[in-house]
C-alpha cells in the first residue's frame, strides 16, 4: 500500500506574516504522519520560518533548486542550502518553470540526481498542453519526460520519488482533468516507470495529480487506483481548505 501525499504548491504567494498565519492555524489539525505526508512547498523566504515551525505532521518542501553545489550563479539556490535549514521536498520541473524559465528536460535530470544526492524528496512534475492533448500525443509527450528526466537514477532512488501528473490545460483554470482522465495518465505513467525501471519501482512509486484540485473533487480523484494524491496550487492557500484536502486522503 502506497501511503497516499498531499502537496500544496503555493507558487509566489504569501508573505512571512501570511505563511505564520497558515502554519499556526494547520499544526494541530493534519492527520498523522503514519497515514498521510502532508507538505507545504513555499518560496524561498518563508522556508526556515515553516520548517521551524512545522508541527509533527507536517513538512515543508521548495519549488526549485539548482543543480550545481555553489557557484556564480546569481538569484540560484542550491540543494544543500535547502537541506541545511531542514527542507524535506522540492518540487522539480514545475511546468511554470519549464514554460517561463526554459528548464530543459536536461536540467530538470540533473536537479533531480542532486537532490536525491542532497536527501532531498523531489516532487517530479510532468504533463502535456492542450494543443498536445488534442493532438493524441499526451503519452509520446509525458513519455518522453520520464524517459529523459529519470535518466541514470537508481531503482532505490525512483521509489522515494513523487511524481506529480499535471496537464498544462488544467492548472489554475479551474478546469480539472476528469477523474478517469486523471487515472488513465497516472496509470500510463507507472507504466512507463515500470517499463523504463521494473514492476516493483512502478509499484511504490507515488504518483499525485495537480491541477485545480480543490475539495469539491479531491474525494473522487482520491478514489482512483492509480493517484496517490495531489499537488495543489490555488486551493493549498486557505488554511482550512488545505486540511481538508488532506483529511480527504485518509478517509
Ligand atoms: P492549481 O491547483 O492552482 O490549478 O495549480 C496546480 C499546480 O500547478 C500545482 O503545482
Amino acid at each position: 500500500m502506497r501511503k497516499p501525499i498531499i502537496a500544496g504548491n503555493w507558487k509566489m504567494f504569501k508573505t512571512r506574516d501570511e505563511a505564520l498565519q497558515f502554519i499556526l492555524a494547520v499544526n494541530e489539525q493534519l492527520p498523522s504522519r503514519e497515514k498521510v505526508d502532508s507538505v507545504i512547498c513555499s518560496q524561498f523566504t518563508v522556508l526556515r520560518c515553516l520548517v521551524k515551525r512545522q508541527g509533527e505532521n507536517l513538512r515543508i518542501g521548495a519549488q526549485n533548486m539548482h543543480f550545481a553545489d555553489e557557484g556564480a550563479f546569481t538569484g540560484e539556490v542550491s540543494g544543500q542550502m535547502l537541506k541545511s535549514i531542514g527542507v524535506s521536498y522540492v518540487i522539480i520541473g514545475h511546468s511554470e518553470r519549464r514554460a517561463m524559465f526554459n528548464e530543459t528536460d536536461e536540467a530538470v535530470n540533473k536537479k533531480l540526481l542532486k537532490a536525491f544526492e542532497c536527501d532531498l524528496t523531489p516532487i517530479l512534475c510532468v504533463g502535456e498542453s492542450l494543443e498536445q492533448r488534442e493532438g493524441g500525443r499526451t503519452e509520446e509527450v509525458i513519455g518522453k519526460q520520464l524517459e529523459l528526466d529519470l535518466a541514470n537514477l537508481t531503482k532505490e532512488q525512483v521509489k522515494t520519488l513523487v511524481i506529480a501528473y499535471e496537464p498544462i490545460w488544467a492548472i489554475g483554470t479551474g478546469k480539472t482533468a476528469t477523474s478517469q482522465v486523471a487515472d488513465e495518465t497516472c496509470g500510463f505513467i507507472r507504466k512507463t516507470v515500470a517499463k523504463l525501471f521494473d514492476k516493483a519501482t512502478a509499484e511504490a512509486i507515488r504518483i499525485q495529480y495537480g491541477g485545480s484540485v480543490k475539495t469539491s473533487n479531491i474525494d473522487e480523484l482520491m478514489s482512483m487506483p492509480n493517484i496517490d494524491g495531489a499537488l495543489i496550487g490555488g486551493a493549498s492557500l486557505k488554511a482550512d481548505d488545505f486540511v481538508t484536502l488532506v483529511k480527504a486522503a485518509v478517509k
